[in-house]
């Protein structure tokens, strides 16, 4: 099963909160927050009371994409505001499994996420512990970019990692997805699909994440 997940980045945050009833009745699976901090990316975009006031208006899984140094110190936020997952960076985070344990002890769900230039080994040792890994197609801060051609080795490789060892760990890749790539990641083992861009540029959000679902699967 493959799950939609529009990036809320490519909303207009003018109407964020009519933007997201829409996705959610379009039939959209996640809602992806990208949170970014000016200092661990080049972009700043929203924070925890942002997120608590959104969460009160959905019933969508929030899926928090933490790009912010520091991100210890700020997780007890994001699960108050509302996150039902937070995704954390390998770069830069010298303790990455005692942040990921604070994470599963705040009872949400834990990811990591990878950077394009990113090896796939540095995730080996904290795999069993995850619920999800986040393979970036793109250089993080921005959406609207163009999808890196050799993440999609990156994410079969990936695949074979967590089959290899029997886990269940979802896959989920982000940036530059469109209706002409999905298929392809989708074959190299990718079931969480983020899509910003493409999703909140279409003028019909339903038809849209319905031609993403068919093409995943039929190309
Ligand atoms: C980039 C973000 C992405 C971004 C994806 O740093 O992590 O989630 O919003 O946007 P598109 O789908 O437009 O590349
Ligand atoms: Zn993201």
């Amino acid at each position: 099963m493959i799950k939609i997940a529009p990036s809320l980045l490519a909303a207009d945050f003018s109407k964020m909160g009519e933007e997201i009833v829409c996705v959610e009745n379009a039939g959209a699976d996640l809602l992806h927050i990208d949170v970014m901090d000016g200092s661990f990316v080049p972009n700043i975009t929203i924070g925890s009371p942002v997120i608590a006031s959104l969460k009160r208006i959905s019933k969508l899984k929030f899926d928090v994409h933490l790009m912010i140094k520091n991100p210890e110190r700020h997780l007890e936020a994001f699960v108050e505001a509302g996150a039902d997952m937070i995704t954390v960076h390998v770069e830069g985070n010298y303790h990455l499994h005692r942040l990921i344990q604070q994470i599963k002890g705040y009872g949400v769900k834990a990811a990591v996420a990878i950077n394009p230039s990113t090896p796939l080994s540095s995730i080996e040792w904290i795999l069993e512990d995850l619920d999800m890994i986040l393979i970036m197609s793109v250089n993080p801060g921005f959406g609207g970019q163009e999808y890196i051609e050799f993440t999609t080795r990156k994410i079969k490789d990936a695949r074979k990692m967590i089959d290899a060892k029997g886990l269940k760990v979802d896959i989920e890749v982000d940036g530059g997805i469109n209706t002409n790539n999905i298929h392809k990641v989708v074959k190299a083992g990718a079931n969480v699909i983020v899509s910003g861009s493409t999703i909140f540029s279409a003028p019909d959000r339903k038809s849209i994440i319905r031609e993403l679902r068919e093409r995943a699967l039929n190309g």
